[in-house]
């Protein structure tokens, strides 16, 4: 069992970062809490690979475009606590919106071009200029030398990557892989909105990114589109987007590339899930 010190303000974990972790290489793992596996691996990489691991649990309003969404979002701190102790010594910090967005916070307007457009840009109005923020901002609060971002979230990645860049950041930004639970499913805090029998139902998102990987062996981009597009019209999920990306741009591709990546989300009920796969060896 490790030891977990929590901190809700800036200037509380400011100061322990300023007095005792003063020449520390610094790991930040960015959450909104409703802490799992998937989480963990991210977690666990970042202590392997700096002297402080600093784990995030904020609920960002701002990138939210659903108020039910942002209501129903799963949190529970006691819980996230124990599973992050048992991962070992980890600094926590949960802070209040006030504390992020303080009245005299100015926002950062990043132009992410197309690629704020598509996607997430374009069914979650706003979602990137909510994420970009917020990203940024814990970034300025804690320095660290690493930042970790699960590839689960293929375009957030992607953003906080075009990001570092453009604003010239001096933190390196690492991508993990995704956790998936035994059954294929991309572990998620949303998960645990699904019934018994979504959870089975929702399996139908592993397998059609699956059979994606391997008709793109001898299919045309378009067929496997089809081909994905007609297993979940036969089954009780509804698919919101199912596209075949370059994994740097975002954008649709028309013919093969290497790196190719199909990118999905559909709704299981009320609750809407996110996944991706790499088609083609990068
Ligand atoms: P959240 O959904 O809590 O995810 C936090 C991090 O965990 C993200 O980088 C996400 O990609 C990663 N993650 C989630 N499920 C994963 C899985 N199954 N395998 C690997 N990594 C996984 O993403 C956010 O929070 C927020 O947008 C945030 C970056 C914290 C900004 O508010």
């Amino acid at each position: 069992m490790g030891d977990i010190k929590v901190f809700k303000t800036v200037v509380s974990i400011q100061s322990i970062l300023q007095f005792d972790y003063k020449k520390s290489k610094i790991g930040l793992v960015p959450t909104m809490g409703a802490l799992h596996e998937g989480h963990m691996t991210l977690v666990q990489r970042s202590i392997k690979e700096n002297d402080c691991t600093i784990v995030s649990i904020f609920v960002n309003p701002i990138q939210f475009n659903n108020a039910s969404d942002l209501e129903n979002y799963p949190r529970n701190m006691e819980q996230d606590l124990q599973l992050l102790k048992e991962q070992g010594d980890v600094i926590v910090f949960a802070p209040s919106v006030s504390e992020v967005y303080p009245e005299n916070f100015q926002t950062v307007k990043l132009e992410l071009g197309q690629m704020g457009l598509v996607m997430e840009g374009k069914f979650r109005e706003g979602h990137f200029d909510g994420v970009v923020n917020v990203v940024n901002r814990l970034f300025e609060i804690i320095h660290p030398a690493h930042a970790y971002f699960g590839l689960k979230d293929f375009q957030q990645l992607a953003v906080v990557q075009y990001m570092t860049k453009k604003f010239a950041l001096d933190l390196k930004i690492v991508g993990c892989e995704i956790y998936r639970e035994k059954s294929g499913l991309a572990s998620s805090s949303r998960n645990q909105r699904l019934t018994e029998s979504q959870l089975i139902e929702a399996l139908v998102i592993s397998q059609a990114l699956k059979q994606a990987k391997i008709s793109a062996i001898d299919k045309s981009i378009q067929e496997v589109i089809e081909e994905a597009k007609r297993i979940f019209a036969a089954s009780s999920l509804e698919l919101e987007y199912f596209q075949i990306v370059d994994p740097t741009t975002l954008m649709d591709l028309k013919e093969w590339k290497s790196g190719a990546h199909a990118c999905l989300t559909a709704y299981c009920g009320e609750v809407r899930l996110l996944d991706n796969l790499q088609l083609k060896p990068a």
